[in-house]
């Protein structure tokens, strides 16, 4: 059974058609690879993927449960089943790169507990791991929006991880990075597809590390996918 799957997503913004006709399906355990153009509609996809846009048409099903209809508590409830890692890292600049981590662990938790530190020691222990996972360690504690741009993309990626979800979707996560630490960011997210089962989808821009650490490679061309897929 897919952890994710959509079919024929449309969104239009006034007569800009964003996503025409997308459908997709992610395995539990694969690494999925999008490519395309700047404005090919790849993060409209991952918004719709995740309802942050409402799509015109089409449905999304997350682990056998439709995701399309649902709203308020059992839509938080499933949102939790995915991990987010968004193209403006989307952290709360005035917290610490680990409180940003357990804000996103502890989703549905109200952010004074995470300021008060009245969560497990185990909510903890996992948020220091996700950050050493992505070569943070010495940054556990600065402030999110004193960290340079390519920490805060691995800030951001350790909050996807910590949250131990069953599909993490990243839109350009290594866009900031420099090439030694991209590639290692993508070994590790490759890494819990194959320990955790975890699925990954993620958007690229380059074909390269497409092709290095996906287990397929789909490419998108105003609002559709096209041409193969390996
Ligand atoms: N909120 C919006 N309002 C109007 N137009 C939008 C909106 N969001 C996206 N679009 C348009 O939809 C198209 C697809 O945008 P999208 O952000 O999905 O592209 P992308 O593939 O993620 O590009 P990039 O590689 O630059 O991130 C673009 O033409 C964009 O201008
Ligand atoms: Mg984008």
């Amino acid at each position: 059974m897919p952890v994710l799957a959509a079919e024929g997503l449309a969104k239009s913004y006034g007569t800009r058609h964003a996503l025409v006709d997308a459908s997709i399906e992610v395995n539990s355990g694969e690494f999925v690879a999008v490519l395309g153009a700047s404005g090919s509609g790849k993060t409209t996809l991952f918004r719709c993927l995740t309802r942050l846009a409402e799509p015109d048409a089409g449905s999304v099903t997350l682990c056998g449960q439709s995701f399309t209809g649902l709203q308020g508590r059992p839509l938080a409830d499933a949102r939790r089943q995915i991990g987010v890692v968004f193209q403006q890292f989307n952290l709360v600049r005035r917290l610490s790169a680990i409180d940003n981590v357990l804000a996103g662990r502890l989703a549905g938790v109200p952010l004074w507990r995470v300021m008060s530190r009245q969560f497990d020691h185990d909510d903890e222990r996992i948020a220091v791991e996700a950050l050493v996972a992505v070569g943070l360690a010495d940054h556990i504690d600065q402030r999110a929006d004193t960290l340079s741009g390519g920490q805060q993309q691995r800030v951001a990626i350790a909050r996807a991880i910590a949250q131990n979800s069953r599909i993490i979707l990243a839109d350009e996560p290594v866009a900031s990075l420099d090439p030694e630490t991209a590639e290692q960011i993508l070994a590790l997210l490759h890494g819990l597809t194959r320990s955790r089962g975890m699925a990954v989808l993620t958007t690229l821009h380059q074909p390269h590390l497409a092709e290095k650490f996906s287990d397929r490679a789909l490419h998108m061309e105003a609002g559709r996918f096209v041409g193969n897929r390996h």
